[in-house]
């Protein structure tokens, strides 16, 4: 298809920001100071599109992008609301039992877009339940697989990661899904350069954008051990093949409010100094080696 690398040679200023930028250099400027691709431009683009976002005068399109087609960068950011809305993101576990509007839906799916990748792998998949009958059957018949576990004495195996809530489970609260009407599982292709992180980054910027919308979100590792116990989700989910569940978020309109932010211990930080790489011995090292590889 080539990339329908494209400069508006009226607006190009020569400045070079692009061929600089280019974190694979596969761009170089033509004997009159014009950006061109090289050779192999084809095979190395990881498509990151930074040289469409860096150019000053919007002269460059790339993929078929065109400048006028992307958001301008807004600068008048505002960090103190940022961290405000860090610091009283929250972990919802009472929601209404009713759908949250299609529109807030759309812009929630659309934001994925933009998460980052590592290499720019971009091969994420999400599966959405965006309807609420749709996760009650969803939820119904978790909770019925799990009962089915959970009734048989001793509980075996990893079905001990549900012990705690084992009485109210059976009590008949929905301590997986707590009432949430919707969700969304994200997953990586196997061999994605990082599959074990890439979802996570997606969720966790899914989950921010949500409640800055007011929308509750809760992380869910309950669900997420469902998926390795009962496999059959992940093709109700329509998982790809090749792709590896990662995470679960539930999600829908709050029905509690938090009046405030929590207040938590602080968490460890070192300040590294100059000449702290230094050698270490043997046993320092297959212990550092056996925790960084748990
Ligand atoms: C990776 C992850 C998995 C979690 N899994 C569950 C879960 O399965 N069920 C649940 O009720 N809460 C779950 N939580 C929520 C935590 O218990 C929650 O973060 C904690 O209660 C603190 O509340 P906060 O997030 O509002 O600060 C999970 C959180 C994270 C980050």
């Amino acid at each position: 298809m080539g990339l329908e690398f494209a400069i508006d040679k009226e607006k190009c200023v020569h400045c070079g920001k692009c061929v600089k930028d280019c974190l694979v250099g596969i761009i170089e400027f033509d004997g009159d100071k014009t950006p061109r691709l090289t050779p192999d431009a084809e095979e190395r683009c990881i498509n990151c599109q930074h040289c469409l976002a860096i150019c000053p005068t919007g002269a460059l399109s790339i993929r078929g992008r065109k400048p006028e087609n992307s958001e301008p960068v807004d600068r008048q950011q505002n960090p103190e609301k940022l961290l405000n809305l860090i610091k009283n993101r929250r972990s919802f576990r009472h929601y209404k039992p009713e759908n949250l509007p299609a529109e807030t839906l759309e812009k929630l799916k659309n934001m994925l877009n933009w998460v980052p990748t590592g290499c720019n792998n971009h091969g994420l998949h999400f599966s959405f339940i965006d309807d609420v009958e749709v996760m009650n059957e969803f939820r119904g018949y978790v909770n019925s697989e799990l009962l089915k576990q959970l009734s048989k004495t001793p509980v075996r195996g990893i079905m001990n990661k549900f012990s705690r809530y084992k009485d109210a489970f059976l009590k008949g609260e929905d301590v997986i899904f707590r009432g949430a009407p919707h969700m969304v599982v994200a997953s990586a292709p196997i061999d994605a350069p990082c599959a074990n992180v890439d979802p996570i980054i997606a969720l966790s910027y899914f989950e921010l954008y949500a409640q800055s919308l007011g929308v509750a979100t809760l992380w869910c590792g309950f669900a997420e051990a469902c998926l390795l116990f009962f496999p059959e989700l992940c093709d109700k989910l329509e998982i790809p093949e090749n792709y590896k569940a990662s995470y679960v978020m539930l999600f829908g309109p709050a029905d509690v409010k938090y009046a405030r932010s929590t207040q938590p211990d602080p968490v460890g930080i070192s300040i590294v100094k100059k000449g702290a790489v230094q050698k270490i011995g043997l046993k320092q090292k297959i212990k550092r080696l056996f925790w960084n590889l748990r």
